[in-house]
């Protein structure tokens, strides 16, 4: 368990009241991970929401190649900084991470329980209907980046 006065300071958890708060802090812990530890891997159950307190990560995303597997490469697609979640996908069905996750600094991180996250939201509607809208916000910048990112590659 963490302290839900840590996860108060961050804005993804603004919407959220005490008791809110002190339930999801219940399912959460604090971990380190190196620099170059990986966190979790694409196609992986989504078995974690994190929140990136320190350091860095960089989320990466493997190019299928079925026939020419020698051709396969991983391209950075996106780099979390602190105050930053990751690892959405616990909180969207199929829940499959979709990309890998690394720490490219030593790193302290939040990892809160999917499945203990996803009962909450079962259980509280408008709770997860705060979550939700927060989880929408994170994708929205996501994808304005990974636009941002396509048009540079056509230009
Ligand atoms: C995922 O959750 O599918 C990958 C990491 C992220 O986009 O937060």
């Amino acid at each position: 368990m963490i302290s839900p006065e840590l996860l108060r300071r961050y804005p993804f958890f603004g919407p959220f009241n005490e008791a809110q708060l002190r339930e999801i802090a219940m399912i959460a812990d604090e971990f380190e991970a190196e620099a170059g530890a990986q966190i979790f891997d694409e196609q992986q159950p989504a078995e974690a929401l994190y929140l990136l307190l320190e350091g860095s990560v960089e989320l990466t995303y493997k190019s299928e190649e079925e026939y020419h597997p020698k051709t396969r490469k991983v391209f950075p697609v996106g780099d979390i900084n602190p105050g930053e979640l990751f690892g959405v996908s616990a909180l969207i069905d199929p829940y499959k991470y979709t990309t890998a996750a690394r720490a490219t600094a030593n790193s302290r991180i939040v990892k809160i329980d999917a499945a203990g996250l996803r009962a909450l939201v079962a259980a509280d509607a408008q709770m997860g209907y705060e979550l939700m809208r927060q989880v929408a916000r994170v994708i929205a910048e996501r994808l304005a980046y990974t636009r941002v990112q396509l048009a540079a590659a056509w230009a």
